[in-house]
């Protein structure tokens, strides 16, 4: 039979993708990156080397990790006429419109790096990605508070940088807390990938016509921003922050939830593939419990999203449809522990999801033989039938 593949653990699966970079058991809520468990690279790897075992397929030696982490510092700087580009949006520009539109925009300024049968330059255009995104998404976030834009600071390894540029001040310098890119780093991890998800099925769908890596990414932006995908994490927390705000009162929320009439879901919760807790939603938990203890942050919204993932587990309508938190169900509390603003949250789920949008555009453009994506549709529409004159109509 074409398209099943038997994956190990007998899962069988008759997908129109194949795929060698993640595995997902929606049933048993296993993850991996290239056989690797997330619970261990969680545990035991740094965001750069994640992305490197994604992008490649193996985990780096040393000298293949030094050379990853030199060549993404290279291109950390945003070309200085981009800036300008800040100036055009209105100062409550949602950061995923910016990150989008410059993304896209690279492709005016790097024109070195676009010929895609030219791995060199795939390369390039890999790690500026990697590199920029970053700053991008810093620089958009001193945009909405008027302040003038930090520049990277190579010295600092990935996650600090990206504190560093996005908090300090020409008046203050940022000190980055080893507990806040430590989170931070872990939070990277888990967005890594997800296999055939909305966005990365974006980002492959446009690759597959030749169009360049930056407008394929720019259009997996796009797809991750809306609120059932990445945008989620933004509009859980605007969830939590309502029923804190309405006495904590979460039974109301989880029943809301499950009148269809009025359209609300609880955000944060239930996944197209997991049928079980989604394994991210565990460490993400644990790491947010372990942070704001550190931090002695007694978070409200903490507690909130405790109660109403207890009360939803409970209830049966949840219970029948194997509704768990997911990925996005904790990990705003400790965006919010950072100082990060709720509007930024899915720009850092963009940053940690990269790796995995290149890891599967390089698949797909490797593939011998590659053919654009063109799927076919059943035909629901009407038969076929004669033009009427409007004046007969
Ligand atoms: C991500 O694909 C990926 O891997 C995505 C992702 C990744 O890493 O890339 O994991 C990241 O996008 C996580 C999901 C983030 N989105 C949310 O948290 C938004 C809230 N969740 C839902 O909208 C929903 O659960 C989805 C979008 C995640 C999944 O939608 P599906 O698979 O299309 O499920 P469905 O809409 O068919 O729901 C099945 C049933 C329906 O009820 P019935 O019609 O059977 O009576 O479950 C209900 C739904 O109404 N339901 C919910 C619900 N999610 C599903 N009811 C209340 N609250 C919810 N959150």
């Amino acid at each position: 039979q074409t398209g099943v593949i038997t994956l190990d653990e007998g899962f069988v699966n008759t997908g129109s993708t194949r795929s060698s970079i993640t595995f997902l058991n929606g049933e048993k809520g296993v993850l991996r990156y290239r056989g690797y468990p997330i619970e261990e690279l969680a545990a035991k790897s740094d965001f750069i080397e994640t992305a490197y075992l994604l992008i490649f397929g193996e985990l780096p030696d040393a000298a293949q990790a030094d050379e990853f982490r030199v060549g993404i510092r290279e291109h950390t700087m945003l070309h200085e006429d981009m800036r300008t580009f800040y100036n055009g949006f209105p100062r409550d520009a949602h950061p995923m419109a910016i990150l989008s539109s410059v993304v896209g925009a690279l492709s005016t300024f790097y024109q070195d790096s676009m010929d895609l049968n030219d791995e060199k330059q795939v390369e390039i255009s890999m790690y500026r990605l990697l590199a920029k995104l970053p700053t991008i998404a810093a620089y958009s976030y001193k945009k909405s508070m008027g302040q003038p834009f930090i520049y990277p600071n190579n010295e600092l390894d990935y996650c600090e940088n990206f504190l560093h540029m996005m908090f300090a001040t020409p008046a203050r310098d940022y000190m980055v807390d080893p507990d806040f890119a430590e989170a931070l780093n872990l939070l990277f991890i888990v967005h890594a990938d997800h296999e055939q998800n909305c966005s990365t099925s974006t980002v492959r769908m446009v690759g597959s016509s030749n169009a360049n890596l930056f407008a394929s990414i720019s259009a997996g932006i796009g797809a991750l921003w809306g609120p059932l995908h990445g945008g989620a994490n933004e509009a859980c927390v605007n969830m939590l922050e309502t029923i804190a705000a309405d006495g904590g009162n979460v039974k109301k929320y989880v029943d809301m939830a499950k009148d269809k009439e009025n359209g609300f879901r609880l955000m944060g919760f239930g996944h197209r593939v997991y049928k079980n807790f989604d394994p991210r939603a565990t460490i993400i938990k644990a790491t947010c419990e372990k942070l704001l203890a550190k931090l002695q942050l007694d978070d409200p919204l903490f507690h909130v999203a405790q109660e109403l993932q207890d009360v939803a587990l409970k209830d049966e309508y949840f219970i029948e449809r194997k509704l768990y938190p997911n990925v996005d169900f904790y990990s705003g509390v400790i965006y919010r522990a950072l100082g990060i603003p709720v509007d930024m949250f899915t720009v850092l789920f963009a940053i940690g999801r990269l790796p995995g949008w290149l890891a599967h555009w390089k698949e797909m453009h490797d593939t011998p033989g590659k053919r654009i994506n063109r799927p076919r549709q059943v035909y629901t529409g009407s038969t076929a039938r004669e033009f009427v004159p409007i004046n007969e109509r």
